[in-house]
């Protein structure tokens, strides 16, 4: 059964970029326009774009040949929020509401649904329309793999394989100079990306934040490789791991923003301390964004396929504010509200740690 009364959505990608959105934007589009015969607008740079009301129609010439390029067509923002728009008031930055003109935006461009492809931070904006009575469709995104609900979100094959090939390449310079090197990965407070690519390029140690570690601990599994002429050892650090008993390293904070920490450095500080505790020269690595760049795997590219095609087809069966997930090996769907605000970290009985450790991966505790 197909559902009266969708005829024009909306569809933005909102927050970090990451690789497949493009993908996922080309199906939705291809599949609304091809099987239903909708209307779809673009809105550009995400939520603000609804808010500067700039969007505009796409066709198929304009979703042709996108499936394997980086980024997103219609531009992204990490740091606006309709709750919380900044304006200049008397030379002063103030914080306002424009739920509002959204609203007016939504309606005034007669969009009967739309379409947000985004994290745990954009799906909190999403439920904030629902509540007003929006239909929203959720498709989860982030290289970071963090988005309660789902068992996987598109990106996050890209980024390990990325932090896959910069460690496999770490590897073979660190045993040519008998040297530890630290690569930093992201990840916010999860450790997905550090704990998948440090098992794919067998780093000896694995620091993720789920796991506070004990610099003693690092410091003797790089030793103890040493004595048994493993004169080299590579450690794979999440951007959230911390010490045990300490803080998070915090790179920058951004005040407009609505998630205002940029975790970061965390890897230089622990180059730091293996390097005057065991005396073995130790080169810090932070990959950054280069995790979040370019043409996204081929799993990702079927991945962002399938959310996509699975977004507009819930929709035409009459489904309100759905989030589309992985469950096991199929595409289904949530209520939206429930993936609001919430983070999927690492659980510390996952097979993988447990995989890790009986290879000999050390976690640092
Ligand atoms: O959520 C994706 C992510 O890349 C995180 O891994 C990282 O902590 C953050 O975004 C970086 O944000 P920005 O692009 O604002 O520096």
């Amino acid at each position: 059964m197909v559902v009266d009364g969708i005829n024009r959505i909306g569809i933005l990608t909102a927050g970090g970029d990451c690789p497949g959105l493009n993908a996922v934007i080309r199906a939705v589009a291809k599949t609304a326009l091809r099987k239903y015969d909708l209307e779809i607008m673009g809105i550009e740079d995400g939520f603000l774009g609804l808010i500067q009301n700039r969007m505009k129609p796409l066709d198929n010439e304009s979703v042709s040949n996108i499936l394997t390029l980086g980024g997103t067509i219609l531009g992204t923002n990490n740091k606006i929020a309709p709750r919380r728009y900044p304006m200049e008031i008397d030379g002063k930055t103030e914080f306002r509401d424009v739920t509002d003109r959204c609203l007016e935006y939504i309606a005034s461009n007669k969009l009967d649904a739309l379409v947000v492809i985004g994290g745990d931070g954009s799906m909190a904006i999403a439920s904030d329309f629902i509540r007003l009575g929006i239909n929203c469709i959720g498709v989860p995104k982030t290289i970071d793999n963090d988005l309660y609900g789902t068992d996987v979100t598109f990106g996050f094959a890209t980024a390990v394989s990325v932090a896959t090939d910069a460690l496999d390449r770490v590897h073979t310079t660190a045993a040519s100079h008998h040297r530890v090197m630290v690569v930093e990965v992201m990840g916010r407070n999860a450790g997905w990306i550090a704990l998948h690519a440090g098992i794919a390029s067998g780093s000896d140690i694995i620091l993720i934040p789920e796991i506070p570690f004990d610099i003693d601990i690092v410091c003797d599994c790089v030793e103890s490789r040493s004595r048994r002429g493993r004169a080299f050892s590579i450690v794979c650090v999440a951007e959230g791991a911390r010490y045990k008993g300490g803080k998070q390293v915090v790179a920058r904070v951004d005040p407009t923003s609505p998630d205002p920490i940029r975790l970061g450095g965390i890897g230089q500080k622990v180059a730091e301390d293996i390097e005057t505790r065991t005396e073995i020269e130790t080169r810090p690595i932070t990959l950054g964004h280069v995790q979040r760049g370019g043409t996204p795997v081929a799993a990702d590219r079927v991945l962002a396929t399938e959310f996509g095609n699975k977004a507009i087809e819930i929709l035409m069966e009459g489904e309100r504010s759905r989030l589309v997930v992985m469950k096991g090996r199929t595409v289904t769907h949530i209520p939206l509200e429930e993936a609001e605000n919430k983070q999927r970290l690492v659980p510390l009985v996952h097979p993988l740690i447990q995989a890790g450790r009986n290879v000999g991966t050390c976690f640092g505790d």
